[in-house]
């Protein structure tokens, strides 16, 4: 662990991977810190999963950053970690995010929706797009001013915000800021990318598939593992006519075939576990 910042009502801290790969936007790790974890004090006992916010190579390894959101014991834990103290990493894990004309193959620019702590994956990919001179419109929505924060938007030319409270922005959901900027003629000129609640982002599946425009959400689902032994993460894949779209399976495990989806492989992203 290198540092632990306040960035708005959330937590920003980092470490230093000095062996792994350097990640892609969209994918997460396992983490646990060497101490207060486990052991005779009992929760937390696994692992919790973490988006990756940043990650940039520097001597000894790669710097990761993480965005916390305090809800529990091991985000808890992991919110008020010194810098001196040791984290045990696994990572880079699982499906990240795909570019937009991969997607959607006549889009040539992003848009990114994030929700709360969902800002946590759209602030790589933000980063890793600009570099390859993608333009991307950035929409984000948080409940309040306490429940938001964790992006530095001082480079982002194209940015809109919105506030449930009013406190920023648009006073409502993001959802209404991304259904005005899909009523646009050049609507599917760019890929829709989601992070944050269940809610939010079936309410962005739901819009991209009337509107014909193709999406890839990051979501969440309960993981022990992280890695595809469990189970415990199942999703229901999308059910067309009796047949389920991904060979023939009715479930994917969304630690290895996501935690980024199309908006097509599911009917719904209300998962069940899913989100806080
Ligand atoms: C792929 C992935 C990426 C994530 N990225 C981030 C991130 O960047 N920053 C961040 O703060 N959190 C992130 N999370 C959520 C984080 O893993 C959970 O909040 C954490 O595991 C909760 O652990 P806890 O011990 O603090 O609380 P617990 O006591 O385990 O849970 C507290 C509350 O959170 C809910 N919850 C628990 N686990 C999950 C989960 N996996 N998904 C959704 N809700 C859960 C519970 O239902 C409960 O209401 C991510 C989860 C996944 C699956
Ligand atoms: S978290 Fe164990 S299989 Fe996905």
């Amino acid at each position: 662990m290198t540092r632990n910042l306040a960035s708005g009502g959330y937590r920003i801290f980092s470490a230093i991977d000095p062996v792994g790969p350097d990640p892609s936007a969209g994918q997460f790790y396992m983490l646990a810190s060497e101490s207060g974890w486990g052991g005779a004090e009992g929760r937390p006992y696994l692992a919790r999963a973490f988006s990756v916010a940043d990650a940039e190579r520097q001597g000894g390894g790669v710097r990761l950053d993480f965005l916390v959101q305090a809800v529990g014991p091991g985000t808890e834990r992991l919110a008020s970690l010194e810098a001196s103290e040791r984290l045990w990493i696994t990572g880079p894990l699982g499906r990240p995010f795909a570019p937009p004309q991969e997607v959607q193959s006549d889009a040539a620019g992003a848009i990114l929706v994030g929700g709360g702590i969902g800002v946590a994956p759209l602030a790589i990919w933000r980063r890793q797009l600009k570099r390859a001179g993608i333009p991307a419109r950035v929409l984000l929505g948080f409940r309040d001013r306490e429940n938001s924060g964790g992006l530095d938007l001082s480079d982002c030319s194209e940015v809109r915000l919105a506030g449930e409270d009013g406190h920023a922005g648009h006073r409502g959901y993001v959802t209404d800021l991304l259904a005005v900027l899909l009523e646009g003629d050049d609507a599917t000129s760019a890929a829709v990318y989601a992070c944050g609640p269940p809610a939010m982002l079936e309410a962005v599946r739901s819009l991209c598939t009337d509107r014909g425009v193709a999406c890839e959400l990051a979501m969440e689902a309960p993981m022990a593992c992280g890695f595809g032994a469990c189970f415990g993460c199942a999703v229901p894949l999308a059910n067309t006519n009796g047949r389920h779209k991904n060979r023939g399976r009715t479930y994917m495990r969304l630690c290895v075939d996501g935690p980024v989806v199309r908006g097509e492989e599911i009917d719904t992203a209300l998962v069940r576990g899913s989100g806080h």
